[in-house]
């Protein structure tokens, strides 16, 4: 793992450049131009028949660029309601959810896909990768959705992806024929494959074990370090203390938003300081 941790040091260096904030002719005027993620006083009710089931009750968040972001809170909260919303895997019932100072509403369903395929990787809690496909399939699907039409790029970059996570000796490896941290491995190199600036993971560790736990948490740690927002749902205390922020949530609305104490917040100041910022 150490070794595909240096080449992940090489290989990540560099996300895909921000747009200036508040570049764009839709750019929201008054949205703090740090705000990658900026997330309104935003509800989201589900209807199930008769019943409404307010999954969040109002939550503003706003995340920086190159912030490390853990969310707890028991199960049934909101945790995963509000990462799809942040990922735009789906839409307030009210509020607004501005990402780089663009409001989500107002995206067409073509920029929305391009936003979560090139800005946006994702982790998820059930791995979500295609059965009976190999490893080096499922992470070059993005690139096929991205329009990477040379077949020996798509080969390459995902090669290189899973070089990353330490699965350089896996690529035909169908799901089933893999263990669960190399299955989350997996996905989070098809999460990495495009280069994307913001990471977002839903329990990502939630089915591993503790070494399996700790080799995902030291990608993190340099996926973060090398610039990218990262913003992880854990119910795990040693998790959540890994990053620098750590929010509470609780029946669908924010309880706290505080420093982790043990996370990478001090290392960050440090690293800051020593790097050129993305
Ligand atoms: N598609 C849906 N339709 C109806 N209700 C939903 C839907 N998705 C989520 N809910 C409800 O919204 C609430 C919040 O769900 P959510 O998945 O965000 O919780 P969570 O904090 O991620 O929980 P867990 O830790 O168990 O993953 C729950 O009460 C859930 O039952
Ligand atoms: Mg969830």
């Amino acid at each position: 793992m150490r070794g595909a941790l240096s080449s992940l040091r090489r290989m990540i260096d560099r996300p895909d450049p921000a747009p200036e904030p508040g570049s764009s002719p839709r750019a929201v005027a008054g949205s703090r131009p740090a705000a990658v993620i900026d997330v309104r006083q935003v509800t989201k009710t589900y209807a199930l028949g008769d019943v409404a089931v307010h999954a969040l009750r109002g939550v503003s968040l706003s995340v920086e660029r190159g912030e490390y972001v853990a969310i707890i809170g028991a199960s049934g909260s909101g945790k995963s309601t509000l990462m799809h919303i942040i990922g735009c895997l789906d839409l307030p019932t009210t509020g607004r959810y501005l990402l780089d100072g663009i409001d989500v509403a107002a995206m067409s369903e073509d920029e929305l896909s391009d936003v979560r395929n090139r800005k946006i990787g994702f982790v998820f809690q059930s791995f979500n990768l295609i059965p009976r496909t190999s490893a080096l399939q499922n992470v070059e699907l993005p690139l096929v959705y991205g329009g990477i039409r040379s077949s020996a790029e798509r080969l390459h970059r995902a090669q290189r992806a899973l070089t990353m996570v330490g699965l350089g000796d896996r690529f035909d490896h169908q799901p089933n024929e893999l263990s669960g941290g190399q299955q989350q491995r997996v996905a989070i190199a098809r999460a990495l494959v495009t280069n994307p600036s913001i990471l977002l993971a839903d329990e990502p560790t939630g089915a591993l074990d503790s070494a399996a736990t700790v080799e995902l948490l030291d990608i993190f740690d340099r996926l973060h370090t090398s610039g990218r927002t990262v913003v992880l749902i854990t119910h795990e205390a040693d998790v959540a203390a890994r990053a620098q922020r750590v929010v509470r949530l609780r029946d669908g609305r924010i309880v706290s938003d505080e420093p982790s104490l043990q996370g990478s917040g001090e290392r960050r100041v440090t690293l800051t300081s020593e790097m050129s910022p993305v």
